[in-house]
């Protein structure tokens, strides 16, 4: 991480041009539309022609550029004179290396969507010093699973002094309707997942624990079971924690691995399915829990305004740091959750850490302390 200095210099069209690789998967299109909603301009690349030029017929005037990963020479035509790209075609286990190679060797902000832990620790590992030598931000994982959770984390912590002693992130779902992108990922990750102990990073193990977690009405009680994904990686990168913990619900789980359990289907005009969702985020500093809750619908539809307010954030320069950043180093936590309530999600976040225009008490002693 770099403190912010300066930007390359680019023509006035290409500040609001950002390229969305994958536009044509389900959670491209979501990105392309909330781009054209905000006022951006897409550039549509990936690597099937046929299926950009048809998301192409959907943004008439958006430019088409194919490119397959494996192509470095159509890549870095792709991403020539665009501020910012958004990957959002995963495995990123895949993609991510040779996009954000391409955007940063072009100077352009880079931006993904990753869950898989392993990619988003070997982008922070690849573009610690040249992102930050080229005055760009290479930022995984803005996104449901990953950049959700640290935000909510970094804005629990806020400015409180003192070292934070846990996170723990409870992440409810009512149903999953799974992407063939989301399966095709979850067969090709299959590196071991890490949570935090000691302050390190380390193994779960193959036991996968299970508790019951409370979580705001309507998805209430659940059990949920332990499921790190990129947001342990995210947040022991810049929080510091002694540990750091995620769970998931458990019966969304066993539809995800059931071949017949069906995609995600469009239940109104904008296209998000009826899924609820609820990111529950406990912190503890000095003895005290603080608690930041995220609820909305779709874990798709919600990662394209969660991206797309990072986009917008990194190109007017409202971003601390430069190179390669998790949410909650490169934005102000609070501000950004705030300003995506509540169209986007329902935010609540603790009074007294970083505020927040909805802030509510929720802090309370951590029993035996
Ligand atoms: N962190 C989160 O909360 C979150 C949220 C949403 C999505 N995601 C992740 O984003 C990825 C996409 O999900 P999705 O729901 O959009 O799935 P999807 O509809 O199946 O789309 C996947 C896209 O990735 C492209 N792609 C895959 N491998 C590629 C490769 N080697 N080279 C070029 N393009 C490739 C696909 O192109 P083809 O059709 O040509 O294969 C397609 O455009 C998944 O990894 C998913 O886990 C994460």
């Amino acid at each position: 991480m770099a403190a912010m200095e300066r930007l390359p210099q680019r023509g006035p069209r290409a500040r609001g041009r950002v390229l969305v690789y994958g536009a044509y998967g389900h959670t491209g299109r979501f990105v392309v539309a909330e781009l054209v909603r905000r006022g951006l301009e897409p550039v549509l690349s990936g690597r099937d022609a046929d299926r950009l030029a048809g998301v192409g017929r959907l943004h008439p005037g958006a430019e088409v550029r194919p490119a397959a990963i494996g192509d470095t020479a159509a890549l870095e035509e792709a991403v020539r004179g665009v501020a910012a790209v958004v990957n959002c075609a995963g495995p990123f286990l895949d993609t991510a290396g040779p996009v954000s190679a391409a955007a940063v060797r072009a100077g352009a902000h880079y931006l993904d969507v990753t869950a898989e832990q392993p990619s988003v620790r070997a982008l922070y590992r690849a573009h610690d010093a040249d992102a930050a030598a080229a005055g760009v931000v290479v930022l995984p994982a803005m996104a449901f699973y990953g950049g959700l959770a640290d935000l909510l984390a970094s804005a629990a912590v806020g400015g409180r002094g003192g070292p934070v002693e846990a996170v723990t992130v409870a992440m409810g779902l009512d149903r999953w309707w799974p992407t063939e992108g989301t399966r095709i990922t979850g067969r090709r990750n299959t590196a071991p997942r890490l949570a935090v102990a000691d302050g390190r990073l380390v193994p779960v193990g193959a036991s996968s624990p299970t508790r019951t977690w409370d979580f705001p009405a309507p998805l209430g009680r659940q059990e949920v079971v332990r499921l790190p994904f990129s947001e342990v990686i995210m947040m022991h990168r810049h929080l510091g924690a002694e540990r750091i913990d995620s769970y998931l619900s458990e019966a969304p789980l066993a539809e995800l691995r059931d071949p017949a359990t069906p995609g995600p289907e469009a239940a109104d005009r904008t296209g998000r399915s009826s899924q609820r969702f609820a990111v529950d985020v406990r912190v503890v500093v000095g003895g005290v829990e603080h608690r930041a809750v995220a609820g909305g619908r779709d874990i798709y539809a919600v990662t394209a305004p969660l991206v797309v307010e990072a986009v917008t954030r990194v190109l007017d320069g409202r971003v601390r740091a430069g190179g390669a950043v998790a949410p909650g180093e490169a934005f102000d936590a609070a501000d950004f959750l705030s300003a995506l309530s509540p169209e986007a999600l329902t935010v609540e976040l603790p009074a007294g850490g970083a505020g927040g225009a909805d802030a509510i008490s929720r802090e309370k002693p951590v029993p035996g302390r």
